[in-house]
């Protein structure tokens, strides 16, 4: 008896000390409104059944103010969509982490790269990194960007008359090809998984593991993730990605560098094993590097180009607009190849894709996490340890920001004189900062030029009202339902 006596005065005193510990937690939690979900779990249960309403933060967030507090599991998540605390947040060197529940998701599923890597190994891989994304190698991927999206533009065409066609994953299709041909080069042509698309699936599979590991941390568990069938899934993708990540780094390496290396220009693959042979990385590394680059690439791009093709079938009186803007940089229809010079003139198409990056974010949540303690500009301090998430999606829509038509498609928001009167964090698709997207000038080139073809060459409409858009919770911009689309000729 007096041992169980004992063992419960144990517990209690444990008890007191885990909550002590946690106290600096819970006084960030008086200060903030907020949900604390259910203990342990916090609000991932609450996010699974509400997955299809990622408007119920901007709702929540319209009641209780722009910074909420909320649990994910045991870690508090503050949750912002005020432009001055994301700029404290994305200035400052004590937030250059991403949380650790998505860090060791993403390092359980595609390796050690730029994207998940934290303090101080990130900033120095992030150097190395760099020149891999300066402009004089974007500009060798215009034949690439032109040749992919030609054979996107003759696919379309056998679209015209079908009446609307689920175009998602053509696209996502397309600029897989491209980024797998930016980041890796020509040797994947020949590649069995490349052609048959299987690549592409197991990196969709894969990122879709991530999602579920973050959001459900319990899920990393090896035993919880062997019973729920999610490790047979991980290892199959992991492995088909690896092999054949393998073979051409491989086959790279057995190329006798000295003699060509003035002539192969800086891209991510080369970088990388330059990296490698000058001993900065490891042969993991280059591996984990380049299928980073892919997932952080492919989707967001495709997703970009689908959401602004929607956005223009749904509003046709702006898609008009660029039709005209299109045509008199592109006066003919037939194969044209776009250039640097030509997407300068593209001013009004400039505005659309920031538009749709501004209503259809393909990045819509980051969770950044507190490596010190820190001081945000109204005061609060947030202990180490705490998840802040950058809500971009409630950021974008602010109305404290964008007005009341904050909701609707309206590219003169990216007017100049619109520009300059916003705070310069209330547009934050590639995140901002020093750990902002690395490939940023890429993106916008890819999703420019792809919409440059289409446009010209067709005319997309709808019947899909946007006030029926649902946005599902999600690592990347989830539709519930994809709005199809119609293609028509251009003269
Ligand atoms: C429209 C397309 C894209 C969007 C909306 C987008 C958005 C983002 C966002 C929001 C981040 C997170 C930054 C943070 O944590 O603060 C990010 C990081 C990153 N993106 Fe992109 N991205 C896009 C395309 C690309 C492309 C084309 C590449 C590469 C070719 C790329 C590579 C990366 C990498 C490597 C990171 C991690 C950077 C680091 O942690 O240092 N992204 N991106």
């Amino acid at each position: 008896m007096l041992a169980v006596h004992l063992l419960i005065i144990a517990l209690i005193l444990w008890w007191i000390r885990f909550l002590w510990s946690r106290r600096r937690f819970y006084m960030l939690m008086l200060q903030l409104p907020g949900k604390m979900g259910l203990p342990l779990l916090g609000i991932a249960l609450e996010h699974l059944i509400k997955k299809r309403g990622m408007t119920f933060r901007s709702e929540f967030m319209d009641k209780h103010g722009s910074t909420v507090l909320s649990w994910l599991g045991p870690v508090p998540l503050l949750v912002t969509r005020d432009p001055t605390i994301i700029k404290d947040v994305l200035v400052s060197s004590e937030c250059i982490n991403k949380s650790s529940h998505t860090v060791s998701a993403m390092n359980n599923c595609i390796g050690f790269g730029l994207l998940a890597l934290r303090e101080p190994i990130w900033s120095v891989r992030r150097k190395l990194m760099n020149p891999a994304f300066k402009t004089n190698v974007l500009l060798f991927f215009f034949p690439i960007l032109n040749d992919e999206t030609k054979k996107l533009v003759t696919l379309l065409d056998t679209f015209i008359g079908q009446g609307e066609t689920d175009v998602l994953r053509d696209i996502l299709r397309w600029s897989f090809r491209v980024s797998i041909k930016t980041t890796l080069g020509s040797d994947v042509h020949d590649d069995e998984n490349f052609k048959n698309n299987k690549l592409m699936e197991s990196y969709q599979s894969i990122a879709s593991i991530v999602t579920l590991n973050t959001v459900m941390p319990f899920l990393q568990n090896n035993l919880i993730a062997k019973v729920c069938g999610i490790e047979k899934r991980r290892l199959k993708d992991a492995d088909l990605i690896n092999t054949t990540l393998k073979n051409i780094i491989d086959k790279r390496l057995k190329c006798n560098s000295e003699n060509t290396s003035l002539h192969i220009p800086n891209t991510v693959i080369n970088r990388a094993i330059k990296l490698y042979r000058d001993g900065d990385i490891s042969y993991e590394d280059v591996a984990s590097e380049c299928s980073i680059m892919i997932s952080a690439a492919f989707e967001t791009s495709g997703l970009t180009v689908w959401h602004t093709l929607i956005l223009l079938a749904m509003f046709p009186n702006y898609q008009d607009l660029a039709y005209e803007e299109l045509k008199r940089v592109f006066p003919t229809r037939e194969d044209f190849e776009v250039t640097d010079e030509d997407m300068q003139q593209l001013t009004y198409l400039d505005r659309v894709v920031n538009e749709s990056l501004r209503l259809l974010p393909a990045i819509p949540f980051l969770p950044r996490e507190t490596s010190e303690d820190f001081r945000l500009s109204n005061g609060i301090l947030v202990p180490r340890g705490v998840t802040i998430g950058i809500d971009i999606f409630s950021t974008h829509r602010n109305p404290d920001v964008w007005g009341s038509g904050a909701g609707t498609f309206n590219p003169d928001n990216f007017l100049t004189e619109n520009i300059l009167e916003r705070h310069p964090y209330a547009f934050i698709p590639f995140s901002k900062g020093k750990r902002n997207c690395i490939g940023w000038k890429f993106a916008l080139m890819t999703a420019k030029l792809g919409l440059a073809k289409i446009l010209r060459n067709f005319e997309v409409g709808t019947t899909f009202r946007y006030e029926d858009l649902e946005f599902v919770d999600n690592f990347v911009m989830e539709l519930a339902q994809s709005p199809k689309l119609e293609f028509k000729r251009r003269g």
